[in-house]
């Protein structure tokens, strides 16, 4: 029989790139949508447009205990993956009451929803962050490097982290949390820097734009490429005992890094692009992130396949064909 897997998040990066995965593995994929009308398609579903017919979309919220009760009760998933969040961390400096609560009480509801059907032997993903290393203790951060998180969105990972810690010891569930790194793709939302830089470049060279505003270019982080990332989510899932881990790549690029090397690909000098806006510069500033994966190496085979250089390309080519 087909395994069920329960998505919250399946309309972002990620949880498009999860859902392809689990249905290419043949499973019943069922996503969480709030207040999404399935005439919306272009508008918030267009990463999941193209398999629209092979999931199943529930209404419900983050907010609500009871909605995520009533999903779980009908479709009796084997697998919940917990990816939808407040994810921007910039925004988190101009709302962190949101992002606290969302993130926080979101996944509060669901462990506590999921955990009503222990018997049922549910196993449950959380999205753990990079970003709840915050200032750094260590370098590169492996699973037990400290917690120093530098924004409300990092303090809601560390919580959520030890909420789904505490749901596993506590009452036995199958709860582990993936600590990703900075993890990118075509279907990066456009605030992330990645996405906004890969997007300007399309435009700058087809005439539509000439200038890129950004923040602290000398931040560095370890980017990998999404899809790579979601083969980990599940490959945690499918371990006997559940426990954490750190996905990255182990190499860093600060964000002028990306930006010489997104420029160049299309044959331009980031240089004659490029002004510095100091209002994008955060109120406290995660500097460097470095991901030590061997754990993850080890227990699940894991490892990145997709190159920095290839991500970039990636991107960049993507964006170029959107413009047309
Ligand atoms: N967004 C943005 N926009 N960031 C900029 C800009 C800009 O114009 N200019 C410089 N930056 C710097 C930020 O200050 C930060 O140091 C870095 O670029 C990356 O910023 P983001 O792309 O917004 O990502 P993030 O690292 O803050 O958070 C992402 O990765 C986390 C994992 O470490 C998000 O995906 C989080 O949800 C995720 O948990």
């Amino acid at each position: 029989m087909s395994k069920v897997a329960l998505i919250t998040g399946i309309t972002g990066q990620d949880g498009s790139y999860l859902a392809e995965l689990l249905i290419s593995k043949g499973y019943k994929v069922h996503g969480i949508v709030r207040r999404v009308a399935l005439e919306d398609e272009t508008h918030r579903l267009w990463r999941i447009r193209n398999i629209l017919n092979d999931v199943t979309l529930h209404a419900g919220s983050l907010e609500s205990y009871a909605s995520l009760f009533n999903i779980i009760l009908k479709i009796k998933p084997n697998e919940v993956y917990h990816l939808a969040a407040q994810s921007y961390v910039g925004y988190s400096f101009e709302d962190e009451f949101s992002t606290l609560n969302i993130n926080i009480n979101g996944t509060h509801y669901l462990l506590s929803a999921v955990k009503e059907f222990v018997s049922s032997k549910i196993r449950f993903y959380f999205a753990g962050s990079s970003e709840m290393f915050g200032k750094v203790k260590e370098s590169p951060q492996k699973e037990n490097t400290p917690f120093n998180p530098r924004s409300s969105y990092g303090i809601s990972k560390v919580t959520g982290f030890y909420l789904t810690k505490n749901y596993r010891e506590a009452y036995n569930l199958h709860a582990s949390s993936g600590l990703l790194f900075n993890h990118e793709s075509p279907r990066r939302g456009f605030e992330f820097v990645t996405r906004k830089i890969s997007n300007g470049v399309a435009r700058i060279k087809k005439g539509l734009q000439k200038k890129i505003k950004l923040g602290n270019m000398k931040a560095k982080r370890d980017w990998g490429h999404a899809k790579d990332y979601v083969e980990a989510m599940w490959l945690m899932l499918q371990q006997d005992n559940p426990e954490d881990y750190v996905i990255g790549t182990g190499k860093e690029y600060s964000v002028e890094d990306f930006a010489k090397k997104a420029f160049s690909h299309v044959g331009l000098n980031y240089k004659d692009h490029i002004i510095l806006d100091k209002n994008l510069i955060r109120p406290a500033e995660v500097d460097a992130l470095l991901a030590d994966y061997s754990k993850a190496k080890k227990n699940l085979n894991w490892e990145p396949k997709i190159t920095f250089d290839e991500l970039v390309a990636n991107m960049v080519d993507e964006d170029l064909k959107a413009q047309n």
